[in-house]
């Protein structure tokens, strides 16, 4: 490890432009390399052909062995010896692929997701990898966007739990070291509020008050950061009429002064060029002059720093000294990394053979899968009993085997099994029929096939979805069904009487009106990674049971969104009453969604009793507890979710009807009752109030217990006065 003061006198030896270039990312092929992925338009990249300037880092490489060879070439030819750092996408899995974010976090389970971000990072690592471009915690309230599957979903405070699980488990837990061959560093993105796009149009402009950029969409990046997140990523997107990547007021004053956060902040793929684009700035040069001046310490795969900081620097118009702080941040963080003592991190041939795709791997990737699927519906179709009875599969999934999703890195679809695989290697291949009758989209519709699979069967399984490209980044949709015919299918098949289970493959929410009634049970498997759909059969044989709740509400039209659960109640809301006429709410359709957030069943029921409160004042320094029995009256046993919502009856500015603050999974044999108790504290009523101070005000609020965002029982406390 070098000292730190090594690390200045290193500094100081360099050239104007190595400077410059430590400040530059671009794709191997600037190595004269030929693989790497290609995650973004090339059409600006237009670094001068030739150009010897040595970058500082490389993005989308991945391979022991030909990382240790790009390393070894640049170093073969560096003057100042200065080790590349490795970056690349390991969103949800490195080759094990684990379902994808927006599933793992229907587990509602940070210790499951931490110990997968543990797993991706140590296949990564044993890969080359260094730095992850991970997690992506951006608040989303819009399932036409496509990135909502690379996110938790709409609830801030649940975005910053899974954010800094992920941040842990990449980083070797808290208090982990960079140098543990078997980490990587995080990066948070994308900072800031780039799941605020308009229209749910990927890369659109955001428009948001200071108050909700501060309470609803800044907290998940706060909560990566404070778990110790060594890198952040600047949004395409424009904020307060700036964009992101341009932005200052963003960059310096809210990331580095008042939060303190002093690693590297990389721009995401040509943010920085599409300053120009975006009307902030005339040329590269300028556009560089705003980025590095506004705070962006890495120019990813544009030709604005590489081609102009040097320049900017000698013509006086950048201080020496941003670029002297922008550079040492980036030598710290390989410092960090270990690249000094040993560039290649350990990363060889044998260990990655021995590491990547490890059985254990899969087994975690199956439980994963497992925990993240929603059973949104069940008339008892499922489990399926033992009977022996045939199975038949119909649907684009009975044929399909892409289930790992978006962003998989090196996943392979090969190594998924299709869903008629899973549930034959379970049931024994007498036992499954298949038959697609129609693609994910096109217009085909092949329905003898089907009839004839669904009338040799005793129960059917539609196997619909998206395919993984309609969702993840400019995977953008203005209409959220099922694609192609397969409505048409779905109405078909349930015509022909047999009992159908739907299980859904997507990204997104989606508008389910078209299959909810004609479904004896609803399974959303999402894109749920290489064992998904063994995973997806261990549930229909009930091997497992589901337990998944879902993180992002599903609309009963796109026409209702946004329609977040953790909404303002309006002067006007209905009540469902008589004079609801002018209320707030639809004509044609009612004001909830289809499944709301936290929603999810299982193979048995639960009973809430009495809701009940320890007292009825909070005292500012105290606590208030909250309790409820809850009670297993079904005939199997499962896991509930008890969830805790805190809703303030009256504030300085509007709050929310609801807003989860807490949540509690309870395991419970049939005919069991335990109790769960939340503790209430005062911290948990902070918000930012008329004058954007956060903090708590004293009044009225309700405590909110149940199995989802809707399904709850009420109590009121006050928040007494502080005597302090
Ligand atoms: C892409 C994505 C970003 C990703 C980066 C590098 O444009 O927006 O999430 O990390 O480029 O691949």
């Amino acid at each position: 490890m070098k000292t730190e003061r090594e690390l200045h006198a290193l500094l100081a030896s360099l050239t104007l432009s190595e400077k410059a270039g430590q400040m530059v990312q671009q794709g191997e092929e600037h190595l004269g390399g030929t693989g790497g992925e290609i995650t973004g338009p090339l059409r600006h990249l237009r670094l001068e052909p030739g150009t010897t300037l040595e970058i500082g880092s490389v993005l989308g490489s991945t391979g022991a062995a030909h990382i240790r060879e790009l390393q070894a070439r640049h170093l073969d030819r560096s003057r100042h010896g200065i080790p590349l750092l490795f970056m690349a996408d390991v969103i949800h899995g490195y080759r094990t692929i684990l379902p994808v974010p927006l599933a793992q976090g229907c587990s509602f389970d940070p210790d499951l997701v931490r110990e997968g971000a543990r797993m991706a990072a140590a296949e990564a690592a044993a890969g080359g990898v260094q730095v992850n471009f991970s997690p992506m915690c951006d608040l989303v309230r819009d399932p036409r966007w496509g990135r909502v599957m690379e996110t938790t979903g709409e609830d801030p405070w649940l975005n910053g739990l899974f954010a800094a699980a992920m941040t842990e488990g990449y980083q070797g837990g808290p208090g982990g070291s960079l140098r543990d061959p078997e980490t990587l560093a995080a990066c948070v993105k994308h900072f800031a509020a780039y799941g605020a796009a308009e229209g749910g149009r990927d890369y659109n402009t955001t428009d948001l008050s200071e108050r909700t950029l501060r309470e609803s969409y800044l907290p998940a990046y706060r909560r990566a950061l404070d778990a110790g997140c060594a890198m952040v990523m600047t949004s395409f997107n424009v904020v307060d009429g700036l964009p992101a990547t341009g932005n200052a007021r963003l960059l310096r004053t809210i990331l580095r002064e008042e939060w303190g956060f002093d690693g590297v902040v990389i721009s995401d793929w040509n943010a920085i060029g599409e300053l120009v684009p975006h009307g902030v700035a005339e040329t590269f040069r300028e556009a560089a002059r705003l980025a590095v001046l506004a705070g962006v310490d890495i120019d990813m795969m544009s030709p604005c720093y590489a081609n102009h900081l040097a320049e900017l620097v000698i013509a006086g118009e950048v201080p020496e000294r941003l670029v002297d702080e922008a550079v040492l941040r980036i030598l710290r963080l390989k410092n960090a990394l270990g690249l000094f003592d040993d560039p290649f991190r350990q990363a060889d041939p044998e260990r990655e053979a021995r590491v990547v795709f490890h059985p254990g791997h899969r087994a975690l990737a199956r439980k994963a899968a497992a925990r993240s699927m929603v059973l949104l519906k069940n008339d008892g179709l499922l489990p399926f009993p033992p009977d022996g009875g045939i199975v038949a599969v119909v649907g684009p999934y009975a044929v399909e085997r892409h289930i790992l999703g978006g962003w998989s890195c090196l996943g392979e679809d090969a190594d998924a099994a299709s869903l008629p695989e899973a549930l034959a290697e379970r049931l024994g291949a007498h036992r499954v029929l298949a038959a697609a009758g129609c693609g994910i989209e096109g217009d085909d519709l092949d329905l003898a096939a089907v009839e004839r699979v669904v009338s040799a069967a005793d129960r059917v399984v539609l196997a619909v979805g998206e395919h993984p490209g309609m969702s993840g980044e400019a995977g953008s949709r203005a209409a959220i069904g099922l694609p192609g015919r397969q409505e048409a299918l779905c109405r078909a098949v349930f015509a022909l009487g047999k009992p159908c289970a739907v299980v859904l493959f997507n990204g997104r929410p989606l508008d389910l009106r078209s299959v909810a009634d004609g479904a004896a049970a609803l399974l959303e498997a999402w894109f749920p990674g290489t064992e998904g759909a063994r995973a997806a059969a261990d549930l229909l044989v009930g091997d497992a049971s589901p337990r998944g709740r879902l993180t992002m509400g599903f609309p009963r039209s796109v026409g209702q969104v946004p329609i977040h659960y953790n909404h303002f109640n309006t002067g006007r809301p209905r009540t469902g009453g008589a004079d609801d006429y002018f209320c707030s709410g639809y004509q044609d359709l009612p004001s909830d969604p289809l499944f709301p957030f936290g929603f999810g069943l299982s193979y048995t029921q639960f009973s809430y009793g009495d809701l009940r409160l320890d007292r009825p004042v909070l005292d500012p320094a105290g606590c208030l507890a909250v309790s409820v029995p809850v009670t297993n009256i079904g005939s199997r046993p499962g896991s509930e979710l008890v969830q805790l919502y805190i809703r303030d009856l009256c504030g300085s500015v509007v709050r929310p009807v609801r807003e989860l603050k807490g949540f509690q999974w309870v395991d419970l044999a049939p005919g069991e009752t335990t109790e769960v108790t939340f503790a209430i504290t005062e911290p948990m009523l902070r918000f930012h109030g008329a004058d954007l101070r956060y903090a708590s005000e004293p009044g009225r609020f309700l405590a909110l217990v149940g199995s989802d965002s809707l399904h709850l029982q009420e109590k009121e406390f006050v928040l007494s006065q502080d005597r302090r």
